[in-house]
């Protein structure tokens, strides 16, 4: 039986390898695409301005600075993916402790204050005071709530009213960010948690913010909804357990008797 046992548990391994490596080659092939769009704009740049100055003459100081404006704003667009990826990648394998979720909200909206004030945006908040603390990665948490802020302050383009609440509703500890702002149509609202997905392609949007928050959710054994209509605003509610369910990194008990 314990031979028995330990092959299945080999072949379920095996699996689970195989769909991690997919997922890779599949994030991989994503994310070379997505490079690869600015960067070779970069090098097309770059060899124009090249050309133009070995001639000489033939150029001006304003087409130049075109070229050159044109190669800072796509090696930026290349820079802001890798360091949003990065943020993806750092995402595995959390510190969870038991903590306040009103103080990770406060935190968040402290952190963004600047940003919010100087775009017109007013939070309000409707937070249970009461609440349970739940088990949870506070730097997960709050990156979370600052990626849904910030979209929140992106779609305010004119201000508005983002508002956060907390309630506890059995089993979960539910955060709602919402916002007075234009809403989603439906083909949007369908595709938002895609890793990059984003409409904002011309403002630097990478399209990475909520799948980051998807991912987070979820690794918390949460979930995340999105109500919204155009002209509606957005409504995102999250939802989390007080413990985060068992994780694949946590060693089974027969697994380590084996070491
Ligand atoms: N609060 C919001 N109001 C309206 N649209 C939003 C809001 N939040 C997100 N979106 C839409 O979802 C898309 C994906 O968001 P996100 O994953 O954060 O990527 P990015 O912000 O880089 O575009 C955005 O491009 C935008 O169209
Ligand atoms: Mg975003």
């Amino acid at each position: 039986v314990e031979e028995k046992t330990r092959e299945l548990r080999q072949a379920q391994d095996q699996i689970l390898q195989a769909e991690k490596m997919a997922s890779l080659g599949k994030l991989a092939a994503v994310v070379a695409h997505e490079i690869n769009n600015p960067l070779s704009s970069v090098v097309t740049y770059a060899r124009t301005l090249v050309r133009r100055l070995q001639k000489g003459r033939s150029t001006t100081p304003e087409q130049d600075l075109q070229c050159l404006e044109s190669i800072a704003s796509e090696a930026a667009r290349c820079g802001a993916i890798v360091s949003q990826l990065l943020a993806f990648a750092r995402q595995r394998g959390g510190r969870f402790a038991p903590l306040r979720i009103n103080d990770v909200v406060q935190k968040a909206v402290f952190l963004l204050q600047h940003k919010l004030t100087l775009s017109g945006v007013r939070v309000e908040r409707e937070m249970q005071s009461d609440l349970p603390e739940i088990v949870a990665d506070a730097d997960q948490i709050q990156q979370a709530l600052m990626a849904l802020l910030i979209n929140a302050s992106q779609a305010l383009e004119e201000g508005g009213v983002v508002t956060l609440r907390t309630w506890h509703e059995e089993p979960w500890i539910v955060i709602q960010v919402a916002d007075d702002g234009p809403g989603m149509p439906a083909e949007v609202a369908e595709r938002v948690f895609e890793p990059f997905f984003t409409t904002r392609e011309d403002e630097g949007g990478v399209g990475l913010g909520l799948s980051v928050v998807y991912g987070i959710v979820e690794r918390h054994g949460g979930t995340i909804a999105l109500q919204t209509a155009p002209g509606e605003g957005c409504c995102f509610s999250l939802r989390f357990p007080r413990q985060p369910p068992c994780r694949e990194d946590t060693p089974l008990p027969a697994e380590e008797s084996e070491r």
